[in-house]
Order: C-alpha cells, then structure tokens, then sequence
C-alpha cells in the first residue's frame, strides 16, 4: 500500500471509532510501547529497503571494477577472502544463496576434488545491526551534532544516522565518484536530503569539515584502498584536522591495529583516549558480537 492509500485508510479507521472512545485511541497512538515496537521496526524496515534497492543495482560482491587497490590487496589476503558487504547481505540471505549455488562460504582445495576449505568474507560497510549497535549503545545523543563519515561507500552510516540518530547533519566523504552517484541517488529516492549529504573528494583536502565535525566515524576506511605510505598522510592529515576537544572518533578495528602495520608516530598518545563501550547490553536478535567488538569510541582530549 502506498502512503497515500495508508493514511486515508488510517482516516476511514479513526472516523468509524465511537466519539467516547476516540481521545482514549489517540492517547494509545501517541504513547503506547506496542507501536514504539512497530516504530523502531519501521527503522529497520526502511534500511532493508535501501539494501534491497542497492543490491538490485550492484554485482554480487558489491565491489567496482575500478577499485583494483581493493581487488589487489584481497587477493593477497592470506587466505582466500571475498566481499560479502553486510549491509546488503545478512546472513539469512547468504545461506540461501549458498543453497541456491549463486554464492559459497568454501573453495576446493583440489579441483574437481569434495575437499574443501572456508572462505574468508570481509565487509566493506556495516550491517543493519551494527548500525543500530553504532547509534543506539555506542554514540550519546546526537542533536545539534554534525557526523562525518569517511570514505562513505554505500551510505549505509548515513542512512543508518538518519533513521537510528538525532544528528543534525550526516556528511558522507567518499573517493569513488560512482559510488557517490549511487548515494545520492538513494538520498534523493528515500527523501534523506534534510540531513545528509555526499562530498566526492579525498577526505585529505577536508581539513575544515573535519575541524566542524564532532563525530567521525572510520571504518576500516584506508587499510585495503590506500598503500601504507598513503595511509599514515591520511592519518596525520586526520589527527591534524579533527582537534575539537570532546568531539568522538569510532574506528573498526581500533587504532591500535589500524596503525600497528604503519609507523608508530604516525599517533602520538595523547590526542584521543579510548571511552569504554557495553558490547553485552545490545539486544540485537543473533548479532555477531565479535563484529560488534570490533567498533571502538575514542574522544579527542
Ligand atoms: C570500508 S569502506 C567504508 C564504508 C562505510 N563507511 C561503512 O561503514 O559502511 C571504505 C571506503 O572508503 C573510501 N576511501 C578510501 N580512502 C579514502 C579517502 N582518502 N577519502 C575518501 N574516501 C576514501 C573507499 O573508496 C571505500 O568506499
């Protein structure tokens, strides 16, 4: 049904209940929990809209012919590695499409042979629960604020801002212009634009965004689209930019593991403290919690 038929359906229901009754039914509308449930159900709903939209447009590994640093470093993944992007495939959707053949969790390690050995899959956005995971138990309140996403990719983060957050503005960067394209297509089509917003450019020629922003969030931005070298300018360009104290950074993994394969110095101590974060008070049906342990919240001293 389309909003128009549903609220003239919703007018026809409230005309026919008894006067006497109708203060009592409004009053149950506005406050019961049974239609909070429904309500934070619909948030859910509209981000498994987008994804099923996203997912009609992109090939199965949701990755782009031109990303070919990204193809590189996965082939040179220890293991055999595939993208699987979480926020268009859970995991419900994968085993069937494991079943139906049109994706697979193994390879063969002898051709033609049944021995077979797991596949690694690694996600270049965050799921549906990882963003309700992000804005409901990791961030504080968020009004007033403005979140940067860096290296925004599908939107999932803003998208997920918009319907999980009070931010007043959602900034996406993102390098690939296609990618871009796509998200603000979905910004349009969704009717997103009151808070967000796509910049295409290299997140290193925003010095004043990431001087405005109070929140930022990197995930897993630079490790496979930028060779190390490139990756401490990014992060010196980041921690000379985003200063403004108090204002709180979200990495997946932790700093610590992101910068342990590039040069030390590259994060003096001092600049963010880590803030401690209950990954056991989620209530997120089977969420993988060792994907939740990977988001870490820092503030900038
Ligand atoms: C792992 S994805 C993050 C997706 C998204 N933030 C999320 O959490 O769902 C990383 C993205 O960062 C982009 N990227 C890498 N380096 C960048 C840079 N220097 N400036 C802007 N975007 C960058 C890549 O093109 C890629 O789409």
């Amino acid at each position: 049904m389309d909003l128009s038929s549903a609220r003239s359906e919703v007018k026809q229901i409230l005309l026919r209940v008894r006067p006497a009754e109708l203060q009592e039914l409004l009053k149950w509308i506005r406050t019961s929990d049974e239609l909070d449930d429904f309500l934070s159900d619909n948030k859910t709903k509209i981000l498994q809209n987008i994804s099923d939209d996203l997912r009609a447009r992109l090939p199965l590994d949701a990755m782009l012919a031109s990303e070919t640093a990204a193809h590189g470093k996965m082939s040179q993944c220890s293991r055999p590695t595939v993208h699987v992007d979480g926020f268009l495939y859970d995991e419900d959707l994968v085993d069937s499409l494991c079943e139906e053949g049109t994706m697979s969790r193994s390879y063969c390690l002898n051709c033609g042979s049944t021995r077979t050995a797991p596949l690694d899959f690694i996600s270049h956005s965050f799921s549906i629960p990882e963003l309700r995971f992000l804005f409901e138990n990791v961030l504080p309140d968020l009004s007033g604020r403005l979140l940067v996403d860096v290296g925004s990719r599908l939107g999932a983060v803003l998208y997920g801002g918009h319907v999980f957050s009070s931010a007043s503005q959602l900034v996406g960067v993102e390098l690939s212009e296609e990618f871009v394209k796509l998200q603000r297509d979905i910004i349009q089509r969704y009717t997103l634009t009151d808070r967000i917003q796509v910049i295409h450019s290299d997140v290193c020629q925003q010095n004043v965004l990431l001087q405005n922003a109070d929140v930022l969030i990197m995930n897993n931005v630079f490790e496979f689209f930028m060779e190390p070298s490139q990756q401490v300018t990014a992060w010196r360009f980041i921690r000379e930019n985003f200063r403004k104290k108090g204002s709180l950074l979200v990495t997946v993994p932790s700093l610590q593991e992101s910068l342990n394969p590039l040069q030390q110095e590259v994060l003096p101590l001092g600049w963010v403290e880590e803030l401690p974060v209950d990954y056991d008070g989620f209530v997120g049906g089977d969420t993988d919690t060792d994907a939740l342990t990977q988001i870490h919240l820092y503030r900038v001293m």
